[in-house]
């Protein structure tokens, strides 16, 4: 247990509860779903899998409170995400180190993590002058007039559901948080089963910052049980959604008219040409592959270099590569566990398919209980599944080609379109290339991310739906209202142009 005060958040020092109406309850499911540290295996804690009663009763909770927060002035619905951001930052090193237990995070990112979210939360604050609308006359067209007056403003959806990933369980669910209450919502959060604990702590916060019992409330238990049943529920207004592609199309087809921001998988590619900048290109690589063990959607997932740089390069790699520490995580070693043993059995799959099939092994295929050595494969080709499948661990494929056309071929082929890199000095082809690839975000000379949080975030294709990044999750999270005045003809000025003498 974290040394946060006034945390009612427990039973008994390991088990956690779920969070309704500013309370934090029992399950009367009576069963514990257990979180271990995927580094040693510890048990790190129990949460409960909520019954369809209870989740009911969440959702019931929160829809009475909808009129409540959204009659809240705007004001001061950005101050409590300013004071939440605050005590985010007061409390970063515990829960960052809560985090880094749950799901094997490296300490120093976990604390990012976290610390993170809290400029998310200041940010989307610092955005409400945003949830503004306009003013039209209808005299742009034929038959209207000045008295026909639009007026819009932003009102809120009603409940959000907030369902987060297990790779940022904190920052992806507070990043759906912030601009879901600051849009005058009430939010049901659902943590991810592997790695719920932090997350569970925005009770904690929100209530300290002066959220109104009712406006925040968390169900926990696994999706593949209570998820269907949430997605569809007729009590919830819209659903952020981040994941993999399979669940996020899945819940698509469950959550009917609901509207949907869908933050999904990813298998970005770097186009490497001729005259990319070594260094730039090969540090940019090897962050983006390998960091939190390449467990990032935005990892760097595919790497097509060009025959005039491939040797190069893959030495370069190669020599960074084998130089990343591999450990424990509280000891901030580069490369840590996977998520599980299954994850860790399902990228050792994709390795001896490509190895089977001809593919060259430069480096790593080792394993020691969770934790997976950093892989390179070359020659790598199209008819191997890592060409293709997202690995979620720490393999890099290299695809060798030898043309822009043939990269952009390979690059869109993939059922894939988050985001996609090119690494080359001249700037010119790479923004004619990146007009070409049919991804949400292309980064020249950048590994793939989707940082700053003010940019707008969005995958193509199976990567998502929706647009995510602060004033883009506000408004996703919002909805005009239009007002139209039909004025009096009565009090019109009559005013008429002088009509010049010809
Ligand atoms: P996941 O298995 O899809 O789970 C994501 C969340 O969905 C979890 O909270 C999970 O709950 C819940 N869930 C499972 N089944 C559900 C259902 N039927 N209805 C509603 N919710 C359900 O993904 P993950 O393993 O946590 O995260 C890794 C994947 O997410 C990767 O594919 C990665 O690319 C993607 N991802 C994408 C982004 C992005 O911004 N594009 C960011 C991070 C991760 P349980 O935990 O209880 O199963
Ligand atoms: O997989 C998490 C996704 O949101 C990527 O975030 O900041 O590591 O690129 P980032």
């Amino acid at each position: 247990m974290i040394d946060i005060p006034e945390s009612s958040i427990m039973k008994d020092g390991i088990n956690y509860k779920y969070y309704i109406n500013g309370k934090w309850e029992e399950s009367n499911s009576g069963k514990l779903i257990s979180v271990h540290n995927p580094y040693n295996n510890e048990l790190v804690g129990n949460v409960q899998p909520c019954t369809k009663e209870e989740v009911d009763n969440i959702i019931k909770i929160a829809r009475e409170n909808i009129d409540c927060w959204r009659e809240t002035p705007l004001n001061e619905r950005a101050e409590v995400l300013n004071k939440a951001a605050d005590l985010i930052v007061e409390w970063s090193k515990p829960l960052g180190y809560l985090l880094m237990k749950e799901i094997g995070k490296p300490i120093n990112s976990a604390i990012s993590e976290i610390t993170r979210t809290a400029e998310i939360f200041k940010a989307t604050a610092d955005s409400s002058l945003q949830l503004s609308g306009e003013t039209i006359l209808g005299d742009a067209f034929e038959g209207f007039s000045k008295e026909k007056v639009s007026m819009t403003y932003r009102v809120p959806l009603g409940v959000i559901l907030c369902i987060g990933p297990f790779n940022y369980p904190f920052n992806l669910t507070g990043s759906k948080i912030a601009p879901a209450l600051l849009a005058g919502n009430t939010v049901v959060m659902k943590p991810p089963t592997q790695g719920p604990l932090t997350a569970l702590h925005f009770g904690i916060i929100l209530e300290k910052v002066g959220v109104p019992p009712g406006v925040f409330n968390i169900i926990t238990g696994r999706g593949s049980e209570i998820g269907d049943y949430l997605t569809n529920h007729p009590g919830i207004d819209m659903i952020a959604f981040t994941g993999s592609s399979k669940i996020g199309k899945h819940l698509a087809k469950v959550a009917g008219m609901k509207p949907l921001l869908l933050e999904l998988g990813g298998k970005d590619a770097a186009i490497i040409l001729d005259d990319a900048d070594l260094d730039n290109t090969v540090k940019a690589i090897v962050s983006g592959a390998f960091s939190y063990s390449g467990q990032r959607c935005t990892a760097v997932k595919r790497v097509l270099p060009m025959p005039g740089i491939v040797d190069k390069l893959l030495r370069k790699v190669t020599e960074e590569t084998l130089k990343l520490s591999i450990g424990d995580p509280s000891e901030n070693k580069n490369i840590g566990p996977l998520i599980s043993s299954e994850q860790c059995e399902y990228v050792q799959g994709l390795i001896d398919d490509a190895l089977k099939k001809g593919a060259t092994l430069i480096c790593g295929n080792k394993r020691e209980g969770n934790i997976f050595w950093p892989t390179i494969l070359d020659n790598v080709t199209t008819d191997m599944r890592i060409a293709w499948e997202e690995p979620f661990g720490p393999v890099l494929p290299f695809i060798r080609i030898n043309s822009a056309e043939k990269a952009i071929e390979i690059s869109n082929k993939s059922e894939y379109g988050l985001q996609g890199m090119i690494f080359t000095d001249n700037i010119d082809l790479a923004f004619n290339i990146a007009q070409e690839l049919e991804v949400g975000t292309v980064q020249i000379n950048g590994k793939s991310a989707r940082g700053p949080d003010h940019f707008p975030f969005l995958g193509t294709k199976s990567s998502g739906l929706g647009t995510q990044g602060i004033k883009y999750s506000i408004e996703a999270m919002s909805r005009p209202k239009v007002v139209v005045m039909n004025l009096s003809e009565r009090g019109k000025l009559v005013k008429q142009c002088f009509v010049l003498d010809k």
